[in-house]
């Protein structure tokens, strides 16, 4: 079978042997392997029992990033990264099954959010997000409907955890002369020169207005093969490692994972996407693998 319906998760399988896992907790893809390899970080101390949201893979963000900076804004009650991957989401089937691909997807109305994370944001919405399998790419893709009274305000991200050998080895292209908001130093805007992103210290930037769509994830090491991704409407990218003592004070990340993982989230979150009533946004991502 390729897809497999558990209690609490669901497992597609394409003929290749690639596989991809995904919780109904968050629609949180926890796990994607191809060729032989774990492919995406997901922390051994993360929750995945619906208690806190899962710590790796995938976790979708929406329809807040962080936590609003203006208090009165309409998400700012909203916890950080807002409802999404707190949320249980309903099983949508299969859409498509053949040699090529294998295409599940899962669905989130606003009367499926906990009440307790409705009241802070009482809009009527639904999402759709459509998780895609292949030999070598997985496409994550959500599509958003405002089914309120009035437009509402909402930012969108995939927080997406790559599992690296090694991190002091590791190479992000693709942003580079580019500004960004250092959000450890709390620096506006910088630039950086360099030809790739490097980490070897706490790095968490939000980087506005990204004109490449595509980003290189180079792992530096002649056994694992290197990640392109592809943005899909979603014009910013978040980069971000805790390092050792952000990494000390998360309970559910081990204390020297921090250098098995990198985070490259592209999102729309510089400026919140504004959606008319009865109308519909969509954006996503494509990984792939690459020697
Ligand atoms: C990143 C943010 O996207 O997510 C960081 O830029 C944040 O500031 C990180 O620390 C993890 O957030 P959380 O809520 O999953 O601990």
């Amino acid at each position: 079978m390729p897809v497999k319906v558990l209690e609490e998760k669901v497992i597609l399988e394409h003929p290749s042997g690639s596989s991809a896992e995904v919780y109904f907790y968050g629609a949180t893809v926890t796990s994607w392997k191809c060729k032989g390899k774990e492919r995406l970080f997901l922390s051994k101390n993360s929750f995945l029992n619906g208690t806190k949201a899962i710590r790796g893979g995938i976790p979708l963000v929406f329809p807040q990033f962080g936590k609003a900076s203006d208090p009165s804004f309409e998400t700012a009650t909203l916890p950080q990264h807002g409802i999404c991957r707190l949320s249980k989401w309903e099983w949508l089937k299969i859409s498509v099954d053949n040699d090529s691909e294998v295409s599940v997807r899962f669905g989130l109305a606003d009367n499926q959010v906990p009440e307790n994370l409705r009241k802070e944001w009482p809009k009527k919405f639904r999402i759709i997000y459509t998780i895609t399998l292949t030999e070598d790419t997985l496409n994550n893709h959500l599509t958003v409907k405002n089914e309120d009274i009035k437009s509402f305000y909402f930012n969108a991200l995939l927080h997406t955890y790559y599992s690296v050998p090694d991190i002091s080895k590791v190479s992000i292209k693709g942003l580079s002369n580019l500004s960004y908001i250092d959000k450890v130093t709390k620096n506006a805007q910088v630039i950086d020169t360099n030809d790739s992103i490097t980490i070897d210290q706490e790095v968490d930037r939000i980087y506005a207005n990204v004109s490449s769509d595509e980003i290189y994830i180079d792992l530096g090491h002649e056994d694992f093969d290197n990640f392109i991704l592809k943005k899909i409407n979603l014009k910013d990218t978040v980069v971000w490692n805790p390092w050792i003592d952000k990494a000390h004070g998360m309970s559910d990340f081990g204390d020297d994972e921090y250098k098995q993982m990198v985070c490259v989230e592209p999102g729309t979150v510089s400026e919140y996407v504004n959606l008319n009533v009865g109308e519909t946004w969509e954006g996503g991502q494509i990984l792939k693998i690459n020697k």
